[in-house]
């Protein structure tokens, strides 16, 4: 094995640094590589110039720039984010970060006005700002996209209102329900996930601009012209706080945490249905690969990779709270290791969303096999039980009655439902004619019809109301 590259020590000269003047030597060159986030920080351009308009105009207003700077630095701004935009802008690692990057160029196109946009501000609150920022946008994008795969599953719900199916505990059946209603669980659980986008974007929508490094500044700063020019709810309370606390970058990892838990879930019913040995639903093409080697396979892989990418989510989650758990007030350089995870858990919520988005619509229900799996399993012997107690009978009594004749269809290889009333009356003189009207897949499901069940009548109901709902959560996000 190789040995390591021994890392370049040639450093750069002190006064290249915003920083460097009380630096007697360069930055190591490693070290330089080492520290610098602007790789990955770059993604904050738009808000970080969003920021310093917003800074330098709240300077302008009281009084500490001029309208002479800030027209340079407005212009200069909006240069730079143009040559960003379009692939145009020369980043460098020995600017270390976003932050710098842009100071810099800033200056090197309008001079000394450059050089005062930092008054009163540090890279503490800046980045601070950026993120937050950038994650109002993101949470927003996150419930667009949430709100359209919502959408889906509503329709798809509507299709399928009166499809019966196996539903199953311990993946044993259990008791028939509709498709539908299978569905609109899954939509439940993304409402709770928008609920909680919802919640994290309101938490995180709170200025830290003006907590300077720590401590606040010495200038007449006015922190609310710079939130509302932002659109920030309200300014963060306590300057040692903003600067340095990530809780609302850790929430957004636990939202999509939860969210792509639940996001797993379905894949991984999506992954044993579209089996041969379930064949409930088929995927289109477009939505599957095949294998290199078996011809005949057509692979559920958006919902496997989705599966899979929990893995990824989970991870940020934990690195972000271990980032956090052992850090003085206030700044630490630490904070700089909270971007990768979080980007990456946006990336992957995103994308996951979108896929699903785009997918579910296309999923199509294989009506006999779920109906002949659904006939399967003695899945109606809960409603024999409830028979018998309408009859008289206390339900242990009529728990063990059904017993016996489930154990009657194993030994004689017949559903209840196949049985005649002569063999339904050995086990019970209670059972009559009218029984074969439980005993039936569709007597089982419109039975169940209250609020909450899975009668097909419920869940058209339930449409109407999860539409609605959706409506309200999805605008309080907006
Ligand atoms: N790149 C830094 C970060 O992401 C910006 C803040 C740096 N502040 C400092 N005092 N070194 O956290």
């Amino acid at each position: 094995m190789k040995p390591p590259e021994k890392p370049t020590t040639e450093s750069s000269a002190p006064a290249a640094k915003l920083w460097g003047g009380r630096f007697d030597e360069g930055t190591d060159a490693f070290v330089e590589a080492f520290t610098a986030s602007v790789t990955f920080d770059q993604r904050l351009y738009r808000q970080d110039i969003a920021g310093s308009k917003a800074h330098a105009q709240m300077l302008r207003q009281v009084g500490v720039l001029s309208s002479d700077d800030i027209q340079k630095i407005n212009t200069g701004l909006d240069k730079i984010e143009a040559d960003i935009s379009a692939g145009k802008f020369q980043w460098s690692v020995a600017r270390e970060d976003v932050h710098m990057n842009i100071e810099a160029a800033l200056t090197e196109h309008i001079g000394d006005a450059g050089k005062r946009l930092h008054t009163g501000r540090s890279r503490n609150d800046q980045v601070a700002t950026d993120i937050r920022l950038y994650m109002r946008d993101a949470c927003d994008l996150c419930a667009a996209e949430a709100t359209r795969l919502m959408q889906a599953l509503l329709q798809l719900a509507d299709k399928y209102h009166d499809t019966i199916m196996p539903g199953f505990t311990h993946l044993q059946t259990a008791q028939p329900v509709t498709f539908g209603h299978h569905l609109l669980a899954w939509f439940e659980m993304l409402l709770r996930d928008l609920d909680r986008l919802n919640d994290t974007r309101r938490r995180l929508n709170q200025m830290p601009l003006g907590a300077a490094a720590l401590a606040g500044t010495s200038y007449p700063i006015d922190r609310n012209i710079t939130k509302e020019l932002l659109g920030f709810d309200g300014v963060c309370e306590n300057s040692l706080d903003a600067v340095s606390d990530r809780d609302f970058a850790i929430e957004f990892c636990s939202t999509a945490a939860t969210c792509l838990m639940h996001l797993s879930r379905m894949s991984e019913e999506l992954v044993l249905w579209t089996s041969a040995q379930f064949n409930f639903v088929r995927l289109p093409d477009r939505f599957c690969t095949g294998s290199s080697i078996m011809p005949q396979k057509k692979n559920p892989d958006v919902p496997e990779l989705v599966r899979g990418k929990t893995g990824r989510t989970n991870g940020n989650l934990i690195a972000l709270l271990t980032l956090m758990k052992g850090q003085p007030l206030a700044y630490n350089k630490d904070n700089q290791e909270d971007k990768e995870p979080l980007f990456d858990s946006v990336d992957t919520l995103l994308g996951c969303l979108r896929a699903f988005a785009d997918m579910v619509p296309a999923i199509e229900a294989n009506e006999p096999s779920m109906r002949e799996a659904a006939s399967r399993g003695f899945s109606t012997a809960t409603d024999l039980a409830d028979y018998l107690v309408r009859k008289g009978l206390a339900f242990r009594d009529a728990h063990e009655v059904v017993g016996f004749a489930v154990r009657h269809g194993l030994e004689h290889n017949c559903d209840l439902s196949d049985m005649s009333l002569n063999i339904l009356k050995q086990f019970s003189n209670k059972i009559e004619k009218d029984v074969f009207e439980v005993l039936t897949l569709e007597g089982s499901v419109n039975a169940r019809n209250h609020i909450g069940g899975t009668a097909p009548e419920q869940v058209k109901l339930a449409i109407e109301r999860a539409s609605a709902r959706l409506a309200t959560t999805y605008q309080t996000s907006a």
